[in-house]
């Protein structure tokens, strides 16, 4: 069956899934979903440094075989997690089997301009493009979406998005969970129309969804041996945050976040986090006897995101190593990034829904020029229509400190970030450094997606520090 995805209308870049003839008449033959029941949560396929992808609209289950259109990565929501070790070169054939011009962006991945699927790059329907980069980065979680000029937020919504997991020697020599109790969770919000297909109606403010998707299905459940559990948490939302906890009032226990390992463990009861960012976290279900349930819970919507349901059965001592414990030191590897005494200090306003600095994105305008290799501190402060969770792509970044509003830096904004949450009346500072020998344009913007389509992006280069620098547009005060 080959459905087309009907084009983009609008100035939103809104993509509708109509005149499915095809698709219609599976979607009515399907079983309505039985309310109140669980879903066998969906754990996303395997994927290598050369598996091929395409995204084409098709049928999903969203959950106890209740089909519905979305848009999807080859056949799947999410599309399967690529799994990386580090230092491997990565060439994934991108074909676009959608009927709209689309991107793939390797969010969080420092990868050269060519490959980072920026809005400028864009693949046009029915073409294909060859993403080549090495993963020089340390173990993490990372994920893969579409980033086409407008129509980032539609097709994400619609369900295009998917892991990213590199491995490194310093997480091995961890011994983690593994498989099959380490489960990647992309935790998302999502609206269903009658028919039961994935439909979007955001705006420049943002979308919220009814409904909440775990690895694309709804009223997830996972059954769990008696053992502890490694979750590798992605929010996959357009707008909306999440607030997640255990009903059972258990910790998790905090190990890692966008740029990979934290350098020690920590215990927390409750993670507010926005969309873009990740975390891993151990859970502890060694106590959850045969036939009882740990709900893993957000408290912003009062939704049950994930059942955690005991199957009674002891996990086999071998296949999961010894747990770190609350403060127990995981890693060495996360230099401090100092910044030097005559530092540059770029102040990024995010203003209302659609700019930063005053100015709504221009493809063609570049905002400034960073030198490669040098610490630089980036300051973003809140003009309205917070939250922002700002997303930088080409380097991490570590968060040094926030003033106003919670005032404080969280467990989980540690170590190496891409992705931050900015609240109203906070000013937050991160330090960066371009260090990836990328040099070219590179995307700095508010990972609300509406927010960014609407505008609240912008490009920069990071260029040669010995060569001659462009004036800056006034806009940026460079300090
Ligand atoms: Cu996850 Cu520029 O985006
Ligand atoms: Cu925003």
């Amino acid at each position: 069956r080959r459905l087309l995805l009907q084009g983009a209308v609008g100035a939103g870049g809104l993509i509708a899934l109509g005149g499915l003839g095809a698709a219609r008449s599976m979607v009515s033959a399907a079983a309505p979903p039985v309310k109140g029941s669980l879903n066998k949560l969906f754990i996303p396929l395997p994927a290598h440094a050369t598996t091929e992808l395409t995204a084409a609209p098709g049928l999903t289950d969203l959950g106890g075989g209740s089909m519905g259109m979305a848009l999807l990565y080859n056949g799947h929501l999410p599309g399967p997690t690529f799994v990386v070790p580090k230092g491997q070169l990565v060439s994934v054939p991108f074909t676009n089997g959608l009927d709209a011009p689309t991107t793939v962006h390797w969010h969080g991945l420092i990868v050269p301009t060519a490959a980072d699927g920026q809005p400028h790059d864009a693949i046009v329907p029915k073409s294909s493009y060859l993403y080549q980069f090495t993963v020089n980065q340390r173990a993490g979680m990372s994920w893969y979406h579409p980033h086409p000029h407008l129509a980032t937020a539609s097709q994400v919504a619609y369900g295009l998005a998917g892991g990213f997991i590199i491995r490194d020697d310093v997480e091995d020599a961890l011994n983690l969970p593994s498989d099959p109790y380490e489960v990647p969770l992309v935790i998302r919000d999502a609206n269903v129309d009658k028919a039961g297909n994935l439909s979007y109606n955001g705006k420049a403010s943002g979308f919220t969804g009814s409904i909440a998707l775990v690895n694309g299905t709804r009223d997830a459940q996972l059954e769990v041996d008696r053992t502890w559990y490694r979750f590798r948490i992605l929010i996959g939302s357009n707008s909306r945050l999440f607030n997640l906890t255990l009903s059972s009032g258990a910790s998790f226990r905090l190990i890692g976040n966008d740029g990979g390992l934290l350098p020690t463990a920590v215990d927390v009861l409750a993670m507010e986090l926005s969309p873009g960012e990740r975390v891993d976290v151990l859970v502890d279900c060694t106590g959850i006897g045969a036939g009882e349930t740990v709900n893993l819970v957000d408290t912003n919507s009062g939704w049950t995101l994930l059942r955690l349901t005991g199957t009674g059965a002891l996990n086999a001592p071998t296949s999961v190593g010894r747990i770190p414990a609350d403060g127990d030191a995981l890693c060495v590897d996360i230099p401090t990034l100092v910044a030097p005494a005559d530092v540059t200090r770029r102040t990024f306003s995010f203003d209302g829904m659609t700019r930063i600095n005053g100015l709504v994105y221009d493809m063609d305008r570049i905002s400034f020029e960073v030198p490669e290799n040098t610490v630089e501190e980036w300051v973003f402060r809140t003009n309205g229509n917070a939250p922002h969770p700002v997303h930088i792509h080409g380097a991490s970044f570590q968060v040094v400190s926030r003033t106003g509003g919670r005032r404080k830096l969280f467990e989980w904004e540690a170590g190496w970030k891409d992705t931050v949450l900015l609240h109203d009346r906070e000013t937050v500072t991160v330090r960066i450094r371009f260090d990836g020998g990328h040099r070219g344009r590179y995307l700095m913007h508010c990972h609300k997606l509406e927010h960014e389509d609407a505008g609240m992006m912008l490009n920069f280069m990071v260029v040669d520090p010995n060569a001659q620098l462009g004036a800056s547009p006034a806009a940026y005060d460079t300090a």
